[in-house]
Order: C-alpha cells, then sequence, then structure tokens
C-alpha cells in the first residue's frame, strides 16, 4: 500500500460483529471470561482494547513499522521510552527540543541516575564525541521544537548502530507524511499524537512504533505495566484523524510555505525559521529526509524584544494564541513564555529561544486571509 492508502486502510479490518467501517468504540474496561483465561484475546483494557488496538495498527501501519503503542500523551509515550534504561546509562539528546521532553528528563530522570547530555546535533557526526561504554539511547527530534533545526537521521542511525546504541526519533512536526525514520534507520519513532496525527485540537496522545520484535515486547510490557493508556473514545478519534493525515498536509506545507516566504519578504522582521529556504543551515538533509517543509514557521521581528513578539501575538485574530500545534486551526504561540518556559532562560537562548521568539503552526484555512491576519498583527 500506499502512504495515501495506508492513512485509510493501513492495519485495519471491518469489526466481525456487524461489519461498521469505522471500528467501535469499545467502551468498557473488562471481557466476560468463560473459564478463568476463556476470553476472546482481551482481559482488561489497560493492556489491550480493541479500538486502541486498531489505532496501534494503523500507527505501525503509517510508520512502516511493525508494532505500534498508544499512550495517554506523548510525554508517556516518552517516558515508556526512558523506562528501557537503568541508572548509570547515559542518553544524547538533541539540545533544542521540546521544553517537556526537557523537563522530563532532567527533574524526572536525573533523580534516578540517568545522565543526558544536551548538544546540538545539527552536525549529527558530534554525537560520536559524546558516546561512551554507559550510552544506551540516541534522542533525535527533528525538525525540531521550535528552532526548526533539522538532524540527519541516517548518519544518527549509522553512528547507533556502530555504537550498538538505540535511536530514538520523535517525528511530531514531521509525520510520516513528510518523514519515515525507521525508513532511515532509526529503532523507535515517537509521536505526540496530540498534534498532527489527530489533527483536530481535541485530544491529547502519543504513539510509539518500531519493528524489532524484543523492543515491542519490552515496549508493550512497560505499557502495560506502568499504565500510562489512552482510552477507546480518544483512540477512535485519533484514527479518524489519521486517515485525512495526508490531505491535511499537503495544505499545511503549501501554507506553511506562503507564510515563511511572506514573513521572509516582511521589512519589520528580522529572521524567519522554516526548512524549506535555501539558505537554511540543513536544507539539503531537510530535502534529502523530507517530502516537504510542513507547517510549522517561527520567526524574530526586528525590534527584537520581549513586548514586541507579545503585542504581534496578542492582535491576531485568525491564528489563535495557544500552546500546541498540528491542528486544522492555525497557532500562534510565544515558546520563550509557554512551551519552552521550562527550560532555563541562558539555556534556552543557547539554542535560539529568545525572548522575542514566535512560533507558528500554521493551519489548512485559506491562505490570504492567514497573511492578511499577520499583516495586520505585525502592521
Ligand atoms: C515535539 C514534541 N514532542 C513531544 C510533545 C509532548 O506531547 P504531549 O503534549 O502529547 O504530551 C510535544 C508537545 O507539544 C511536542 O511538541
Amino acid at each position: 500500500m500506499k502512504f495515501n492508502t495506508k492513512t485509510i486502510h493501513g492495519g485495519q479490518e471491518h469489526d466481525p460483529a456487524y461489519g461498521s467501517v469505522m471500528p467501535p468504540i469499545y467502551q468498557t474496561s473488562t471481557y466476560a471470561q468463560s473459564t478463568p483465561g476463556g476470553h476472546k484475546g482481551y482481559e482488561y483494557s489497560r493492556t489491550h482494547n480493541p479500538t486502541r488496538n486498531a489505532l496501534e495498527n494503523s500507527f505501525a501501519s503509517i510508520e512502516n513499522g511493525k508494532y505500534g503503542l498508544a499512550f495517554g500523551s506523548g510525554l508517556a509515550a516518552i517516558d515508556a521510552v526512558i523506562k528501557l534504561l537503568q541508572p548509570g546509562d547515559e542518553v544524547i539528546s538533541t539540545n533544542d527540543l521540546y521544553g517537556g521532553s526537557y523537563r522530563l528528563f532532567t527533574k524526572i530522570y536525573e533523580d534516578f541516575g540517568i545522565k543526558f547530555h544536551f548538544i546540538g546535533m545539527e552536525n549529527a557526526h558530534r554525537i560520536e564525541d559524546y558516546i561512551n561504554d554507559n550510552t544506551k539511547l540516541i534522542w533525535v527530534e527533528t525538525p525540531t521544537n521550535p528552532m526548526m533545526n533539522i538532524i540527519d537521521i541516517v548518519v544518527a542511525s549509522k553512528i547507533s548502530k556502530k555504537h550498538n546504541v538505540l535511536l530514538a526519533v520523535d517525528n511530531t512536526f514531521a509525520t510520516p507524511y513528510l518523514q519515515q525514520p525507521l525508513n532511515l534507520g532509526a529503532d523507535i519513532v515517537m509521536h505526540s499524537a496530540t498534534k498532527y496525527l489527530g489533527g483536530h485540537s481535541d485530544v491529547v496522545m502519543g504513539a510509539l512504533v518500531v519493528k524489532d520484535e524484543k523492543l515491542a515486547e519490552r515496549l508493550y510490557f512497560i505499557q502495560n505495566a506502568s499504565g500510562a493508556v489512552c482510552g477507546p473514545q480518544d483512540s477512535f478519534l485519533v484514527l479518524r484523524g489519521i486517515k485525512t493525515l495526508h490531505i491535511r498536509m499537503q495544505r499545511h506545507c503549501e501554507n506553511g510555505r506562503a507564510v515563511a516566504e511572506y514573513l521572509n519578504s516582511h521589512p519589520k522582521i528580522e529572521k524567519v525559521y522554516w526548512p524549506g529556504f535555501e539558505n537554511h543551515p540543513n536544507h539539503n538533509i531537510a530535502k534529502s529526509q523530507m517530502n516537504d517543509f510542513g507547517g510549522m514557521v517561527s520567526f524574530t521581528a526586528k525590534s527584537n524584544n520581549y513586548e514586541e513578539a507579545i503585542k504581534i501575538v496578542e492582535k491576531l485574530k485568525v491564528f489563535t494564541l495557544a500552546e500546541s500545534l498540528g491542528g486544522v486551526e492555525s497557532l500562534a504561540g510565544h515558546p520563550a513564555s509557554m512551551t519552552h518556559a521550562s527550560i532555563p532562560k541562558e539555556e534556552r537562548e543557547k539554542t535560539g529561544v529568545v525572548d522575542s521568539l514566535i512560533r507558528l503552526s500554521v493551519g489548512i484555512e485559506d491562505e490570504e486571509d492567514l497573511i492578511n491576519d499577520l499583516k495586520q498583527a505585525i502592521g
């Protein structure tokens, strides 16, 4: 199956009971047994639920993996990956990453004796400088949130394989429509399914996809043992969202390009971060590992101050000032005070997350309305 067919049919079967085309929402915590252990494959919904299973099969299909796992949030999915590790293990992570991932790593797992190295990976060969006998995981986010840096997944995977270390890629910004990390050599792909996979800003959910059976078994064990699963209603919503992922992403990319180009030509705008520009430092890597450049765009105004950035986001009308991204509606965020506030200012600013930075999740509204909205807000 090609990708645009997989979003609709990948891993799906019509329901055996009545042939319903969409899987029923099995809103049940438990399943009747005829005798202890005598059941139809489902015992308890933390472990398995038919609606969640349909979604997990869809995750596996669209990422070209074999095993999909759904969690109660993106962070719960990341948490399950870190639980593969032991005290004393080390992780090499992108230094420009979602603030909540940074908070989980530094404020929870460092206390459990796991060591994190946060490094710039724009030159992915640098990863190798930080590898030692304790290194167990490389954590890559690409494009990064919010600076839109691009990390070469093939180079990272060659290093991970050479040193027998797992490579996990947070594919939230790109989605499998644009980039399929398992095809490029990653071991684990992770999503905040809250974003483009769900696509309608109505669900919080996380996903993992792997190819290796042993790794899948370990992650399924953690999923059940730690229990951070999602419910059947949310599983249904994300499954429905995935069915239009390809057409939504096509429009996100078109509108993202139009917005990035508009901002780039605006006399009051200092810098626009979008991997589709030829002068983006890793534009060629983006071109080789992604099918297009997505709908996320960050920028700073020439005035370069906090108050001006706040004024712009407050004036926007079509773009809603809100956390999150990846929904059909356009959102604007101020990373320094919102999504990335959990990263200390000095750390944040080292990677470019300055007080004047604005991040846009460009939705699928009419392009002209989006541009006019930016025009009136920037002035
Ligand atoms: C790139 C990225 N990874 C992970 C997460 C965490 O996902 P969730 O909010 O679903 O827990 C987010 C949330 O914004 C994100 O943007």
